[in-house]
């Protein structure tokens, strides 16, 4: 069960949003993905993971890039909310990864194109951040054990998509979790989300175990499965 204390930041950003998609002419967005979603829905995703230990090539990109934690002033104009014309799926991606930067979970990667803006993200986090991966997400990840770590919320800018951004980010990112002793590094993908599973399997990660989240009348029930 989470604490209020933990509650309360996400259930700020989260109203932020909402005002962010009402005010930007997405009422139906806002019904259909935070209520409609909450009141009847069934997500189905892969676990998939990579073991540091088996060697492996990163995939090359079709553009250099500068691998590098987060830092303070770098250009996430990637996550322009005010750009003319945006759909409201790109509005909520955008938005929900917001979130995860205003959140303060650490820690964020970054991939940086050659024209100095960051072209793409994902938080790698350690089993010490555990309680900050329950803030974010409740249960819908499994505590990491010692050796673990998880990567999540990767990310291409619009304009810099299929150019094999994701897979070499994601494979260099990964062997990053080097630094604080871990082995297997895990992540979630939604069973829809083909450019994704894609850049993962390049990215070395094998799948694992299947993850159900079923909302009904605003109550999660999230369960694990291995796959044979
Ligand atoms: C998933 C995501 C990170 C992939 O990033 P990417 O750097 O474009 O990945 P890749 O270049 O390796 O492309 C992977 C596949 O995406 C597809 N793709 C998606 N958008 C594309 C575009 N604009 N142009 C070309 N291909 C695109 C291609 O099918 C490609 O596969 P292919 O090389 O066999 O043709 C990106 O689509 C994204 O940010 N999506 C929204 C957020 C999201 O779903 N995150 C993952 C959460 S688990």
């Amino acid at each position: 069960m989470l604490s209020p204390a933990s509650v309360l930041p996400q259930l700020l950003l989260r109203t932020q949003d909402a005002m962010s998609l009402l005010v930007r002419g997405h009422p139906q967005t806002l019904l259909r993905r935070a209520l409609g979603t909450r009141l009847h829905s069934e997500t189905l995703a892969i676990g998939l993971r990579r073991d540091l230990d088996c060697p492996f090539v990163h995939p090359t990109a079709k553009l250099p890039l500068v691998i590098r934690p987060l830092r303070s002033g770098d250009d996430l104009s990637i996550l322009n909310i005010d750009q003319p014309e945006l759909t409201s799926d790109v509005l909520f991606e955008r938005l929900s990864q917001r979130r995860l930067i205003n959140a303060g979970l650490p820690t964020c990667w970054v991939a940086i194109a050659p024209d100095g803006k960051v072209c793409y993200m994902q938080w790698l986090v350690a089993p010490s951040d555990n309680d900050r991966i329950r803030a974010q997400w409740d249960d819908l990840f499994p505590q990491l054990a010692p050796g673990e770590a998880l990567l999540e919320g990767a990310f291409t800018g619009d304009a810099y998509r299929g150019q094999g951004i994701m897979a070499h980010a994601m494979s260099r990112i990964a062997v990053a979790a080097r630094d604080f002793g871990a082995r297997w590094v895990h992540t979630f993908v939604g069973v829809t989300n083909t450019p994704s599973l894609k850049g993962c399997q390049r990215a070395g990660f094998v799948p694992f175990q299947q993850r159900s989240e079923a909302w009904r009348l605003l109550r999660r029930r999230v369960a694990f499965t291995p796959l044979a």
